[in-house]
């Protein structure tokens, strides 16, 4: 019982050996799905070795990377596992690779890059649960025997869970305790999987779980598993998530995410599928009042594309809406003096299509079953070369000649009928994990073509808000709720992951198309400061006292985003869990600077005021705050806390700016 593999701390286990937890590996050639690996060498380097076909962290000549190979001798494959070390950063990364060097094909149904085994189990779980419009909720709750989960069958990281979860202590607080987290650099079904076994210890696992993957690797051949990274943090919660921000914004996103982001009028929420050239010039000609600095042609711009039922897949410019062409409006947009952005939904197709009619066998589907719809649409087979290639022409002859800097990619369903024409039947099972590798290939050839177009992933909102899409594009568009109280808690879930220069956040109309709820324009706008900032609404329609805030709105952008981009970001008080107010911030690295952000959801009797108590500043240093003379040392202003005052009405806000003194 000693020397079983059932209580040994593991760093890769495998199905079928005796180790009896969730394993990392099920593999064989025997179609058994029992391995057994054992140590044959390990090796240290610089730097690391890139994943073929797959994001993943860039790593300078301070990092350093440990290869450990490992044998199995029935199946005749090698096992590689590599660990790289991002030690400033708090960062382990790591993958494997399995190399067939015998002579018959192995099946791998299941392949967890991440193992760790914790020897203790009273810790609490933190994960991400949602939909559509209301992604991200936070929830905690106490490790308990046996397995806990979260994952994806979806295709997509998905809505209703990402990728990342935490362990932490059951006390642990923003600034206090252990935690540790986990994401995996990744954007199609996924599995964490986590176990309070019977030594009252926790198993994590990350990584690709059976359900949704199965790969045949023939003799000589090798699979690549995605990336995988954990940190730890002994400084309570709030330190993970800059662990991950520092990590994701410096090593995962791509270089001009440290750059300012233009601020941009998007069209959806301001006109839906009802655009034409006249409408928008009558846009672009506001930028020059208002200050933004790109003009974003969202869904509707092509072909037969009137409503989401007919056009997906027919890529090509719509005469009626613009009568002179594309390139042609495009100019005339530029001439007002700003960039321009178009809206793509390069992986779908509506059945309403040229492309559908001359293609069908181009959609994921089942022979002989009708395929399910969702927004009228079916899914394009990216695990076919052929439609990636297709794909790449017509986006090529469309926009020749055509000035863009900026591509919004969206992506508007999840994935079912996994059957591919492409694929033999022993190799269905590879779909999830080839259409990945498919929609990374067309990301990958976007960016490195033209370098100079600024990439914003969506995927009806949130649904692919995952390091794998950062590693490609600075910006996701963070939900389709744009109401600024519903997008308190889905901006502070998706910022204990993610940086806050990430998430894709405007100000839009009232009453909020989503749910109806009016909040006042200035609220509105400090709550879009927190990510890319810009708007969505018919900046030709709105009442004159919100287009007035405009301009001044866009100078609050360009006056605090370096802080926004590059500070640490704290919770202070979460309206999810209070349901009166919240309140963040963001500090300088160097702790000279300050932007805190309150929100005060609902007013109560007698309470005009409140206190709040500051983080992330030196208690020794001395600071004013924009518009006070007062000066307050960083203790005061932690511990003894700051009045915001005169608070009158629901839905009021203050941003409290402070520098130091
Ligand atoms: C879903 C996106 O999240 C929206 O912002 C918009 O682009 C629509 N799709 C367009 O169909």
């Amino acid at each position: 019982e000693h020397n079983s593999p059932d209580v040994f701390a593991q760093e890769c286990s495998f199905y079928g050996s005796g180790d009896f937890r969730p394993n990392a590996l099920r593999l064989s050639a025997d179609g058994t799905g029992v391995s057994d690996f054992v140590y044959k060498s390990h090796r240290t380097f610089r730097g690391r070795l890139a994943l073929d076909g797959l994001p993943a962290a860039r790593a300078d000549e301070n990092t350093q990377t440990l290869e450990v190979t490992l044998v199995d001798t029935v199946s005749g494959c090698r096992l590689k596992l590599y660990y790289t070390v991002f030690a400033e950063l708090d960062i382990i990364s790591r993958y494997m690779v399995i190399e067939n060097g015998g002579e018959h094909k192995v099946r791998i149904d299941k392949c967890m890059p991440l193992t760790l085994d914790i020897p203790r189990s009273d810790l609490e779980m933190i994960s991400f649960y949602g939909r559509h419009n209301k992604e991200l909720n936070f929830q905690r709750a106490p490790l308990h025997h046996g397995i806990q989960s979260v994952g994806s069958k979806r295709g997509a990281t998905s809505h209703h869970y990402n990728p990342f979860i935490a362990l932490c202590d059951r006390k642990a607080t923003e600034e206090k305790g252990e935690a540790y987290g986990f994401n995996f650099v990744y954007s199609g079904s996924f599995l964490d999987e986590v176990e309070g076994d019977q030594t009252n210890g926790t198993r994590v696992l990350v990584g690709l779980g059976s359900e949704c993957f199965s790969y045949t690797l023939g003799a000589g051949e090798s699979f690549c598993s995605p990336e995988a990274v954990m940190t730890y943090s002994a400084n309570g919660i709030g330190h993970m998530s800059r662990n991950f921000h520092g990590f994701i914004r410096n090593n995962v996103m791509p270089s001009v995410s440290l750059e300012p982001h233009p601020v941009v009028l998007n069209t959806w929420e301001a006109c839906y599928f009802r655009i034409n050239e006249e409408i928008l010039l009558d846009f672009a000609r506001e930028a020059k009042k208002t200050g933004f600095d790109m003009l974003v042609m969202d869904d509707g711009w092509f072909r037969k594309r009137n409503n989401d039922r007919a056009g997906l897949g027919d890529w090509f410019e719509n005469r009626e809406k613009f009568p002179d062409g594309l390139a042609s409006f495009v100019k005339k947009v530029k001439a007002e003096g700003i960039k321009f952005g178009i809206w793509v939904e390069p992986e779908m197709v509506n059945p309403d299509s040229d492309l559908y009619r001359a293609h069908p066998e181009w959609a994921l589907r089942v022979e002989g079953r009708e395929p399910l719809l969702s927004r009228h649409q079916l899914v394009l087979d990216m695990a076919n070369d052929e439609v990636i290639d297709y794909l790449i022409n017509i986006f090529d002859k469309t926009f020749e000649g055509v000035d863009i800097d900026y591509f919004k990619w969206d992506m508007n369903r999840p994935l079912a009928d996994i059957g591919s024409y492409a694929l033999s039947a022993e190799c269905q099972g590879e779909l999830y994990h080839r259409y990945v590798l498919g929609m990374y290939r067309l990301q990958e050839r976007l960016v490195t073509e033209f370098p100079h177009i600024l990439l914003e992933n969506c995927s009806g909102g949130g649904a692919r808000f995952d390091a794998g899409m950062l590693y490609y594009s600075p910006q996701i568009w963070c939900s389709d709720d744009t109401d600024a109280i519903e997008r308190l808690s889905i901006q502070e879930g998706t910022a204990l992951i993610y940086p806050l220069s990430a998430m894709g956040a405007h100000v839009s109309d009232c009453p909020n198309h989503t749910v109806g709820r009016t909040t006042p324009f200035e609220t509105r706008g400090y709550v879009a400061l927190a990510g890319t900032f810009g708007y969505e609404l018919d900046v030709t329609k709105i009442p004159e006292e919100d287009r007035a805030m405009i301009p001044e709105q866009v100078a609050m952008y360009h006056k605090y985003n370096d802080l926004v981009r590059e500070g640490d970001y704290y919770r202070i008080a979460s309206y999810s869990e209070n349901r009166y107010f919240d309140c963040y911030g963001v500090v300088k690295k160097d702790k000279t600077e300050a932007l805190y952000t309150f929100v005060q959801v609902l007013s109560r009797p007698n309470y005009h005021s409140r206190r709040v108590f500051f983080k992330g500043l030196d208690p020794e240093k001395n600071y004013k705050i924009e518009g006070e003379e007062t000066v307050y040392t960083g203790d005061v202003l932690m511990n003894a806390g700051y009045l915001v005052q005169n608070l009158w009405g629901d839905f009021k806000s203050r941003l409290i700016h402070i520098v130091e003194a």
